[in-house]
């Protein structure tokens, strides 16, 4: 996350996801399913405004992607849930108009409502100096949502486990390069957990953290593992004929973020990243775009 002062205002730009492995353990007796996934920030960011305001929480949403026009300003929103729920635990009486401008699209995998949540729990902790600890928000982010304790602390690559909430710091020897693609409709995550069959783990995530602290990207592309891939093509068929795509890319690995729709291949350089996207582009028509690993 980055932060900054505009006159009284709090300005905060909070970075999507992307999951280089996900396996599922199993199905858990809450209805959650237990995971162990490694998720890395790039460099597509939401922005989050936070203004100072007599009385009440207002948000305000703006959408500069297609992708994400559909997003409610209401009370399901997760920054407003985020927000509600810290004043509650703070005692806090003040008052925030929040503006937030999505860049993330939805139903992606990316993570995007989870770090807008994150941003929306630790920039009011601090516009409103309320003080409250990291581990205090950190139970607060559990409540709200499974990815959200990852956007929390701005680490660059961490294994989460659990619902995903226990987050473990890890080692990026170089940065990563990626293009990202978005089929034309989105899925929704319950759906897609839904949709999961136990299989045989075929992949180790050691070897890829091996790879990622060295900085051997190559190795790392051919390692990318996701085991929610499968049942998203069961729910939309896109996943599948986007996945071939990239297969015919010069990449050096591709795979599915999270519980999808977008897909990503991993790059050797940005020239080669920026190449792809225009050679997608140009093919398919599809979304594209150049990123990143970033906090
Ligand atoms: O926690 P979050 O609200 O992001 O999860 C959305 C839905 O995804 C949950 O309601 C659940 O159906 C599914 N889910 C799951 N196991 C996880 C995370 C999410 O089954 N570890």
């Amino acid at each position: 996350m980055r932060f900054r002062c505009q006159g009284p205002s709090l300005v905060v730009d909070t970075p999507a996801k992307l999951n280089l492995f996900l396996d599922v353990r199993g199905k858990r007796p809450d209805g959650y399913h237990e995971l162990e996934t490694l998720m890395v920030s790039i460099g597509l960011f939401d922005t989050l405004r936070f203004s100072p305001r007599a009385k009440g929480i207002g948000l305000q949403v703006r959408s500069a992607e297609a992708g994400c026009a559909d997003l409610s300003s209401g009370p399901d929103n997760l920054v407003l849930r985020a927000a509600s729920r810290l004043a509650a635990e703070a005692d806090c009486d003040q008052g925030v108009s929040i503006e937030l401008e999505k860049r993330i699209p939805l139903q992606s995998g990316l993570g995007g409502g989870s770090s807008d949540a994150a941003a929306a729990l630790v920039g009011l902790n601090r516009f409103w100096k309320l003080n409250l600890s990291q581990e205090k928000l950190h139970q607060l982010a559990a409540e709200l949502g499974s990815d959200v304790n990852f956007f929390l602390d701005s680490h660059p690559l961490a294994v989460c486990r659990g619902r995903g909430e226990r987050v473990d710091p890890a080692r990026l020897g170089a940065p990563l390069h990626f293009v990202l693609v978005r089929p034309r409709t989105g899925l929704s995550t319950a759906d897609v957990f839904r949709a999961w069959r136990p299989a045989p783990a075929s992949l180790e995530l050691e070897r890829l953290l091996a790879s990622l602290r060295a900085g051997h990207s190559q190795t790392a592309g051919r390692q990318l593992h996701n085991a929610l891939q499968a049942p998203a093509i069961e729910c939309n068929s896109e996943i599948d004929e986007t996945m071939q795509t990239l297969s015919r890319l010069p990449l050096l690995g591709a795979a599915m973020t999270g519980s999808g729709s977008v897909c990503f291949g991993m790059c050797g350089s940005r020239p080669q990243a920026k190449s792809i996207a225009g050679r997608l582009r140009a093919r398919t028509g599809m979304r594209a775009w150049i990123v990143a690993t970033s906090v």
